[in-house]
């Protein structure tokens, strides 16, 4: 893991190339996917958090900006936040970088059920309104939700491929978590998701 420190509180983690030759077809991974709430605490290699991103909401059409989920007017207005038990992340997916927002652990504050202050991950979608033009209030949160909604598929059909335990989550306290977050009028906290190795 190559870690790059700007300051303590703002450390990037540039992360390794993600490697998208799964050996598991889509029909398997299809067949595997289900919501799992039982995780172990063992933090995910450096190589799985990289591939798991890129899967959520990464880059597969670099010539075009091109995204793995699509997006309403492609706008790509979700971010996509790691709740990680060292700091609160942001994926930047051009450079393949995690962006620490927060130093400490958020993972407590991504949800009210018990399992998620201990899973290693917690992805966090946010929506950038300010990115999504001349659009009325209703519509924006209903296509922001929508496009949130993919990337957790991504995520969904990832961990199954890997092994991986995940469970998509609306019960949040978003306004406890965006004060956390340090998150602006035009940023919306959508879905959760934790992600983690299954319980033994
Ligand atoms: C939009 C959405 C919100 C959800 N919120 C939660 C949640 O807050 N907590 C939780 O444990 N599961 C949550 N789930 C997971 C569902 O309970 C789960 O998908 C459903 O029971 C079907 O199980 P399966 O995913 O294994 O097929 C949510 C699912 C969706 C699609």
């Amino acid at each position: 893991m190559s870690i790059v420190t700007a300051s303590p509180k703002h450390a990037s983690i540039v992360l390794p190339p993600p490697e998208t030759a799964g050996k598991m077809t889509l029909m398997q991974a299809l067949m595997k996917r289900r919501s799992v709430r039982e995780f172990d605490a063992r933090a995910l290699p450096i190589e799985l958090l990289s591939t798991l991103l890129w899967a959520a909401f990464g880059i597969n059409r670099p010539d075009a900006g091109g995204r793995t989920a699509p997006s309403a007017h492609n706008w790509q207005e979700v971010r996509v936040y790691a709740a990680l038990a060292d700091g609160l992340y942001r994926y930047d997916p051009a450079p393949h970088v995690l962006h620490r927002i927060v130093a400490g652990d958020l993972r407590a504050l991504a949800g009210v059920q018990g399992f998620v202050a201990t899973a290693p991950l917690n992805l966090v979608y946010v929506a950038d309104f300010s990115r999504m033009d001349e659009t009325g209030a209703e519509e924006r949160a209903f296509l922001a939700a929508a496009d949130s909604g993919f990337i957790a598929q991504n995520v969904y059909l990832f961990c199954a491929a890997a092994g991986l335990a995940a469970v998509v989550r609306g019960l949040i306290d978003r306004r406890r978590l965006a004060a956390a977050m340090g998150l602006g009028v035009q940023e919306r906290i959508l879905l959760a998701q934790t992600v983690g190795f299954p319980a033994a």
